[in-house]
């Protein structure tokens, strides 16, 4: 009898509750949430039913579970041993290329939406280092009317976030570019600019958890040494694109709100706020292109 066999006998109750306590005593992080989405994904279960149920699962379902467990052992984030994640209405792919789409990107969006609205539901976005195409497919689809471009420094990641597009049935345009440099396209027609922009100090990185140091890709995350040189490089070199009086959206770290603003007024920007997150840690700063009112 093979271990997949042994493990076949035992529910999913049991099988998440004994994985719960081989991750915690593992030190990994958020053991039972953990053990318990991948078993809620793998039967296609919400997670409070699946962590219930009491039937015994297969002996495939049993060794495909074991072997997620065996990767989130190993500090893989649960999001890419899926494979997917969830971000607003969306499900979208990921792989080594992309960043996890954060729930802190919610609220650029957010953002992001109250400023197209202002221009009633229809203008032109661009939106800065896509990645899986997070932001860029979400304001496409909660916003079918704006016109929506996307860029990547990563042909990687320009390749999922496409497959992303398809998926959710939006027409975003790829541009593969660095920041602005292959974007000429676009000159003076950027209503709104929204970004997450890499923004980690580069000597903090080494301090990250092992699932976004080990993880997510690098050139996703360094800014510079002072964590900045993204926001530096989008206020000195994004002029160009943008409409007199345009929206600057740009997710920033916890404690970049006022270097970020100040900076931006630096390039001839007008500040104009910052908003927090759902853990009141002030994540997007707003700007806009030109003086202002
Ligand atoms: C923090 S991730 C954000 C990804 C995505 N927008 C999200 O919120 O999930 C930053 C993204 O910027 C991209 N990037 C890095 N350097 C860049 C550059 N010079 N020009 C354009 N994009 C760049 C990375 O490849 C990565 O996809």
């Amino acid at each position: 009898m093979g271990e997949a066999d042994n493990l076949a006998s035992a529910s999913a109750y049991r099988t998440v509750r004994e994985a719960a306590a081989r991750l915690k005593e593992a030190g990994v992080p958020e053991p039972a949430a953990s053990a318990e989405i991948l078993m809620a994904e793998l039967l296609d279960a919400r997670r409070g039913d699946a962590v219930r149920l009491k039937e015994p699962l297969t002996g495939e379902q049993a060794a495909t579970y074991g072997g997620w467990i065996s990767r989130r052992l190993n500090r893989e984030p649960v999001q890419r041993i899926l494979g997917y994640t969830y971000f607003r209405n969306l499900k979208l792919d990921i792989d080594e290329h992309s960043l996890i789409p954060r729930p802190d990107t919610e609220s650029v969006v957010s953002v992001a939406l109250t400023r197209i609205d202002e221009r009633d539901g229809s203008c032109r976005v661009l939106d800065i280092g896509t990645g899986s195409g997070t932001i860029a497919v979400a304001i496409a689809q909660e916003r079918p009317r704006c016109e929506v471009h996307a860029s990547d420094v990563s042909e990687g990641a320009l390749d999922v976030a496409r497959s992303n597009a398809r998926s959710a049935g939006v027409e975003v345009r790829f541009h593969h570019a660095d920041i602005a440099a292959g974007l000429d396209v676009l000159c003076g027609n950027v209503d709104v600019l929204v970004s997450n922009p890499p923004y980690i100090a580069s000597a903090e990185i080494e301090g990250l958890s092992s699932e976004v140091r080990d993880w997510d890709p690098h050139g996703a995350l360094d800014g510079g040494p002072d964590g900045l040189g993204f926001y530096r490089r989008i206020f000195k070199e994004t002029p160009p694109l943008l409409t007199e009086g345009a929206d600057v959206v740009l997710e920033i770290g916890h404690d970049q709100d006022r270097s970020v603003l100040e900076l931006g007024r630096s390039f001839g920007f007008s500040p104009v706020g910052t908003t927090s997150d759902l853990t009141g840690v002030p994540r997007v700063a707003l700007l806009m292109w030109g003086a202002g009112t």
